[in-house]
């Protein structure tokens, strides 16, 4: 509440109170404010809040904020990971339109669900992940709860970690998603960084990141992008992950997987789950948190999974009892609009083939314009320079290689839009946009150092 007051000591500037209140009893709280040479001043209530700072913007959604302020008509959202059409729209997908509709059919209510979330998206997910007849599901040795979507589900493992293993470290590549620090940050679990990227090769620094694993602490969390690496794009061999493998198992550390991406890295869901599925294999304890919000478009339904592939049913059942434990005091329950999305199209074999059809039709539209950009690079550039890199890179980004001053080049001069560490999220991009894509990247790339 402000409330007005003369003042009659013209001072310009000063904070202070008026001569008339000096002596006069003073409420802390309140603070009186001049303004100019005119003669009034303003007391306003001095907030609780005063020590509150000022939080810098996400790296990531800041990106869109500033996008959405250009009004330049070239300007390109390359910053956030959602998929566009060829004319750069957002896509709501024909099978979770159909999905909806039958949930309006079946006039479904809207009753709070169980702490662990839909019973047939839980059975559905697991499935997706480790294949309907994984021999791991029919001996219930996955703990699954529905979560908010990958952030949500990641968080939920993050206070599992903590409660349970503390003191253990979550070792994460470098670089990695820009959320995942704060994620463990927030679950007061401690991290380190396992190299990942070598900007020699703008590829996998493999002897770096088995090195850096090898040297953890013996039962550490090692987190590990199941598919489409973001915000590389850099994903291992399959001969790599075995090797992999080889070394968690030797130093007793815990894989948890995190499967943003499955089916949109390769078109396929099954090829983007082998990495998941070879260490499940292998008969070790494996977390995974799952996401929807790419694979079918469900970005603002929040629906993902946690799961922690257990040695034994009994230790599954008690690990997810441990999982709703968590859950139920930070939001009691998940949402269920998302829940039946995909558990409608995953339960419905017609539903199910035309999404995979959908989602293959996606991942090609990336693939084809991941190829015009470094046709469009090679043909361009005229010293030669080998930009094959970004072919042999899979999934929705492409990392340029570009530094931080290049990268504010790309957002300054050309009105491009992308995050700080060179990463383009070509899911943002059409084919008639690579051509000055490609002229800008040249720009910033041989014109600022
Ligand atoms: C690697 C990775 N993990 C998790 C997520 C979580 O996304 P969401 O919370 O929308 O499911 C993302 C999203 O970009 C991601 O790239």
């Amino acid at each position: 509440m402000a409330s007005m007051m003369l003042n009659l000591g013209a001072n310009p500037t000063t904070t202070s109170l008026p001569k008339t209140f000096v002596g006069a009893k003073v409420n802390p709280l309140i603070k009186v404010q001049s303004f100019g040479r005119v003669s009034m001043s303003i007391a306003v209530k001095a907030s609780r809040f005063e020590g509150v700072t000022m939080a810098p913007a996400d790296p990531i959604l800041g990106v869109s904020e500033a996008f959405k302020a250009d009004t330049d008509p070239m300007k390109l959202n390359l910053g956030v990971g959602a998929y566009r059409t060829e004319e750069l729209q957002p896509k709501v997908l024909d099978v979770v339109k159909k999905a909806e509709s039958l949930m309006l059919e079946r006039g479904e209510n809207k009753e709070y669900l169980p702490i662990e979330g839909l019973a047939a998206f839980n059975k559905a997910t697991a499935e997706l992940l480790l294949g309907a007849d994984n021999p791991i599901l029919q001996q219930g040795r996955v703990a699954t709860i529905q979560g908010l979507s990958g952030t949500g589900s990641l968080r939920l493992a993050g206070a599992f970690i903590e409660r349970y293993f503390p003191g253990a470290k979550v070792l994460i590549s470098s670089p990695t998603w820009g959320n995942h620090k704060n994620i463990f940050n927030d679950s007061r679990v401690p991290w380190s960084e396992y190299r990942y990227y070598d900007p020699k090769t703008v590829g996998l620094d493999f002897d770096g990141m088995i090195a850096d694993i090898k040297a953890a602490p013996e039962g550490s969390f090692v987190l590990l992008h199941g598919c489409a690496h973001n915000p590389t794009g850099i994903d291992p061999t399959p001969e790599q992950w075995e090797k992999i493998a080889d070394v968690i198992e030797e130093k007793n550390h815990i894989p948890f997987f995190d499967v943003a991406y499955q089916g949109f890295a390769s078109g396929s869901l099954d090829q983007d789950a082998s990495s998941v599925r070879l260490f499940a294999a292998r008969g070790m304890e494996v977390f995974v948190a799952q996401s929807y919000s790419k694979n079918l478009g469900l970005y603002a339904e929040r629906i993902g999974a946690i799961n922690v592939i257990c040695s034994s049913p009994d230790v599954a059942t008690r690990v997810k009892s441990q999982l709703k434990r968590i859950a139920r005091p930070m939001y009691s329950n998940p949402p269920v609009h998302g829940a039946r999305i995909v558990a409608n199209v995953v339960g419905d074999p017609t539903l199910f083939n035309e999404w995979k059809v959908e989602m293959e039709a996606m991942a090609g539209r990336i693939k084809n314009v991941r190829q015009k950009l470094y046709d469009s690079l090679s043909v361009k550039d005229k010293t030669g320079k080998d930009w094959s890199f970004i072919l042999k890179q899979i999934g929705m980004f492409s990392f340029t290689g570009l530094n931080k001053e290049q990268s504010d080049n790309m957002t300054d001069k050309w009105h491009i839009f992308m995050t700080k560490d060179g990463r383009i999220s070509l899911a943002g991009l059409s084919l008639a946009k690579c051509e000055y894509l490609a002229d800008a990247i040249l720009d910033s790339f041989y014109h600022v150092s």
